[in-house]
């Protein structure tokens, strides 16, 4: 029903299937006021391509004759639309205009009953000033009218707001008994004051508290989020929908949105846009239209500006680089930069989700970018997993990277002496220069007070983690054989941890690419082991390496278990598929290279793990390791 496309982090690209055709996500839900249609759906259709679409079952139901047709004809009918249809179930408007009795079961069974392809539960709607104990009594009544709504929704696929407002833990609460159930679909409720106040800030704590607690597989959505602004930073944590009347309801007020704020028409003395409605109108020209003409070229920009965000959103997590995307956008206001710099608390749980590389180049935009969670993972790696060949190091500045290509560091080198270079990332051993993110990156030459004591600080941490000194002391002048074993450990313990250098005992001899002298293929007497990717500077498995670490590494180190059912097939070289999972090392990452096992420890295959390990349990479609290899074959196409 939801499958994932592809990944960003939290992030992520997902095709939806409905009964009315499948919608790709991230996506706006643009409203639709059945009364008052200043964009229809067809116009919406043809202008931006949309497939799905959000209208208010209360307010049809309100008015006997909407009702009547809706009943007879269908809600597709009703408002002549034949792509997917959402409908929202009349909280927004008890909490707006004050409660007009609809019952709970009433208004989803009228939602089943006109056709509509996503209904949403009567939830209740908690205020950002409420108590705690007033907004749980209110999550608790929430979540009763869901369990009863699923008792009833037929073929409608259902969505389960999440309430709790700003705590943590009702949030939490929520999304997890909403998960246990047979709900579709989960929007985050209860955010637009926040939004509307620029309470960023909250905001991330009422929307990553929520994810935390949702089963995975199901899509989520930001209820009342439709201006651009938010759209990056939603998708980072990990929104799939958005929906929104604000384009125009903006519109009648005379603003028009951009991805960095709003403006009034008549403050505008120029037309900051490329939508074809600023490049045809200037300012004055739309100021003198009559009002329904205005109102309706400001919502089409509103929306031109909205779905072309949504484009840069979607490209974004394509190529591995939203979280460049967000903090671009933070720049441009500060509730926008309260929200990056607040997501700071959640690093731990988003380096999870974070690839173990990715293509391209990871750009320094700025000191927020010292908390992406690939930052903090490498720090904590090189502290936790790193194991110095020496006592002592040599403290340097690289002008080029790789390091190594550094005529001053290969000088410090042959020597005898070990260089670490500072860097953006904190300290670097030389010889992990090739390796991600070292080398795929890209900072700026000066750094600021702040990134210098902070860069400092990661300094002190590693000297005082590592027992290394500074002094530079010079050992035996290095011999390539011992320049390589260093490279290759280094390697390999940051990448797989445990130790893994151990495995190097033995005849070593190292393949090189014969255009760039880099590294290619590991041979350990006589049989080729790893392989070394060009882009990432990280080991690929062989078949002899995976055995060499499954001997090596003690359960549960990067191995993936799998049934018997699934062994069977993996062991000649098949994907495995998440459902046959019995458990995964908690510290692989998606991406990273691993072992596939049986449940007792029988090595089947290596592959590369294709989803976070948290996701695992909860996807009946998709891959969750791509064998590379099985103990008996090699599949077509892997
Ligand atoms: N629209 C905006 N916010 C909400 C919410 O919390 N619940 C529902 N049902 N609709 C909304
Ligand atoms: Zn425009």
């Amino acid at each position: 029903m939801f499958d994932i496309r592809e990944r960003d982090g939290l992030a992520r690209i997902g095709h939806f299937k409905t009964a009315h055709g499948t919608v790709e996500t991230p996506t706006l839900l643009p409203v639709i006021n059945p009364n008052i249609m200043t964009i229809t759906p067809a116009e919406m259709r043809e202008a931006f391509g949309i497939r799905m679409l959000i209208t208010n079952s209360y307010i049809i139901w309100k008015s006997a004759d909407l009702r009547d047709r809706a009943l007879n004809e269908g809600v597709h009918s009703l408002i002549n639309f034949d792509g997917a249809i959402m409908t929202d179930s009349g909280t927004f408007q008890s909490y707006v205009y004050g409660s007009e009795g609809v019952k709970p079961q009433e208004i989803v069974e009228f939602q089943r009953d006109i056709g509509v392809d996503v209904g949403t539960i009567l939830d209740v709607f908690s205020l950002p000033d409420d108590s705690h104990e007033k907004v749980r009594d209110d999550m608790l009544v929430t979540i009763e009218r869901a369990k009863e709504s699923t008792k009833i929704k037929g073929d409608m696929m259902l969505a389960g707001t999440i309430q709790g407002s700003v705590f943590p833990d009702l949030r939490r609460e929520c999304a997890e008994k909403m998960s246990s159930m047979n709900l579709d679909f989960h929007p985050v409720g209860g955010v637009v004051p926040l939004m509307e106040s620029y309470r960023y800030a909250d905001l991330v704590d009422a929307v990553m508290n929520s994810k935390m607690g949702l089963d995975p597989s199901r899509p989520t959505h930001l209820f009342g989020a439709g201006h651009p602004m938010i759209f990056p930073m939603a998708a980072l944590m990990g929104m799939d929908f958005f929906d929104s009347s604000s384009y125009v309801k903006y519109a009648r007020d005379g603003r028009l949105m951009f991805r960095d704020g709003t403006k009034h028409l008549k403050d505008l003395k120029e037309m900051p846009c490329t939508c074809p409605i600023c490049s045809k109108y200037t300012p004055e020209e739309l100021g003198a239209m009559p009002e329904e003409d205005r109102v309706k070229a400001i919502a089409m920009h509103n929306l031109y500006v909205s779905f072309a965000e949504l484009r840069r959103v979607k490209q974004a997590i394509r190529e591995g680089s939203l979280w460049e995307l967000v903090e671009g956008r933070a720049r441009s206001h500060p509730a926008l930069l309260d929200a990056l710099r607040h997501l700071e608390r959640y690093r731990e749980y988003m380096e999870k989700y974070e690839p173990a590389s990715r293509p391209g180049s990871v750009f320094y935009t700025g000191r927020e970018t010292l908390n992406r969670p690939l930052f903090y993972r490498y720090a904590s790696r090189l502290n936790e997993r790193y194991s110095p060949p020496v006592e002592s190091m040599i403290l340097m500045n690289a002008r080029r990277k790789p390091y190594f290509t550094d005529s001053a560091v290969q000088a410090a080198v042959y020597e005898g002496k070990h260089p670490i270079i500072m860097s953006m990332f904190g300290p670097v051993p030389y010889e992990l220069d090739e390796m991600y993110p070292i080398a795929q990156s890209v900072g700026p030459e000066e750094f600021d007070e702040f990134e210098r004591d902070w860069q400092k600080k990661l300094l002190d941490e590693f000297l005082a983690a590592s027992g290394i000194n500074l002094e530079g002391k010079a050992g035996p002048k290095a011999s390539e054989d011992y320049l390589d074993r260093i490279r290759l450990s280094a390697i390999l313990d940051m990448q797989f941890g445990g130790g893994a250098s151990g495995i190097l005992k033995g005849k070593l001899e190292v393949v090189r690419s014969k255009n760039t002298g880099k590294i290619r293929n590991v041979i350990l007497d006589g049989k080729h082991i790893l392989s070394m990717r060009a882009g990432d500077g990280m080991f690929t498995l062989k078949m002899e390496g995976g055995r060499l670490l499954h001997s090596a590494l003690t359960r549960p180190k990067m191995r993936v278990v799998v049934n018997a059912d699934s062994a069977e097939y993996n062991i000649q070289g098949f994907n495995v598929f998440p459902r046959f999972v019995v458990s995964a090392d908690p510290e692989l990452r998606p991406g990273d290279e691993c072992l596939v096992v049986t449940e007792k420890d029988e090595l089947v295959a290596t592959g590369r793990l294709a989803m976070p390990v948290r996701d695992i349990p909860y996807f009946k479609s998709g891959i969750a390791v791509r064998v590379r290899e099985g103990v008996k074959g090699k599949s077509e196409g892997n």
